[in-house]
């Protein structure tokens, strides 16, 4: 594996060699409180990604032991599903707090629902999302949930499909899964605490379902069969992970930073990037 950093622009690099190629920095997909994710390009091959863990904010330089932590981690959990169909390929790891993985044309669900927002001011009369058309392949949340399902069979709680940024509808209409920063390993155990453990997980892996098919629900309503609609619903647990685990995240977040996800956050203030297409 061959990684040259050359030209450093503020924390990352200007252009890099991955495996012999040479990439030039192409744009800053996303920049936030907590991550950089930078795209980079060569005219002959695909595109990859640095995702850069930090903490950009007053004194965050000081969490950076803690940043190289979570940036080790997520490489760590990302190694271990990197060969799931759906999942970008894994690239090398670049510093303490960076990693490489392949960037996937396309547009991610938080993107896709917000064109159709933005498309139903303009058309009045449109009620839902799905009504607009949103040219999800009638298969795509099947195949998300295959993904979905991979992950678990490594017996890996994803965690984080409530954000519709994290799946990605590429320009070969697939879905992609990035995104691995808090996704939970629960391996099989053995004795009692095996028992424990393996029911948390089964119970845990219900939120990730939950989440597919309410993201099926929001954007193709029609095609959701009766036991889909029940999937789509919280169930008891579920409703005590979002109490218990989910908010008082959430709570300590915005306290944080503003108001909004990440998501909402970053495209308040990089109107002008959010507006313009994602190409490489
Ligand atoms: N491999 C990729 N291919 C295409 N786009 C990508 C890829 N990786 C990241 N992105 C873009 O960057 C955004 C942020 O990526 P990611 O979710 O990995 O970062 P994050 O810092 O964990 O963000 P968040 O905390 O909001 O989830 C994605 O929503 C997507 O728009
Ligand atoms: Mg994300």
């Amino acid at each position: 594996m061959d990684l040259e950093n050359e030209g450093m622009m503020s924390d990352y690099p200007s252009r890099v060699t991955l495996y012999g190629q040479e990439y030039m920095f192409h744009r800053i997909l996303k920049d936030d409180f907590f991550s950089l994710n930078i795209l980079y390009t060569n005219a002959s091959s695909e595109s990859y990604v640095l995702k850069l863990s930090d903490f950009r904010f007053v004194l965050g330089r000081m969490l950076r032991p803690f940043a190289a932590w979570i940036s080790r981690r997520e490489y760590t959990i990302y190694r271990m599903v990197a060969d799931i169909p759906g999942v970008p390929d894994l690239g090398p790891r670049y510093g303490k707090r960076g990693y490489f993985h392949r960037f996937i044309e396309g547009q991610t669900l938080h993107e896709i629902e917000r064109q159709i927002v933005d498309q139903r001011h303009l058309v009045a009369g449109h009620q839902d999302v799905a009504t607009h058309g949103t040219g999800l392949a009638p298969n795509f949340f099947d195949q998300l949930k295959t993904i979905v399902d991979a992950v678990h069979q490594r017996r890996i709680f994803y965690a984080d499909l409530n954000k519709r940024g994290n799946i990605i509808c590429g320009t070969d209409g697939k879905p992609y899964l990035i995104d691995f920063q808090i996704c939970v390993p629960l391996p099989v155990r053995g004795g009692w605490w095996g028992g424990i453990t393996e029911k948390i997980f089964q119970q845990l892996i219900q939120e990730d379902l939950y989440h597919v098919y309410k993201h099926k629900k929001t954007f193709q309503p029609q095609l959701m069969t009766v036991a889909e609609q029940l999937l789509a619903k919280r169930s008891k647990l579920s409703q005590q992970y979002s109490r218990y685990v989910w908010r008082p995240y959430v709570t300590i977040k915005r306290r944080i930073y503003p108001h909004g996800s990440n998501e909402t956050v970053w495209y308040k203030w990089n109107k002008e990037k959010d507006q313009s297409p994602r190409t490489s």
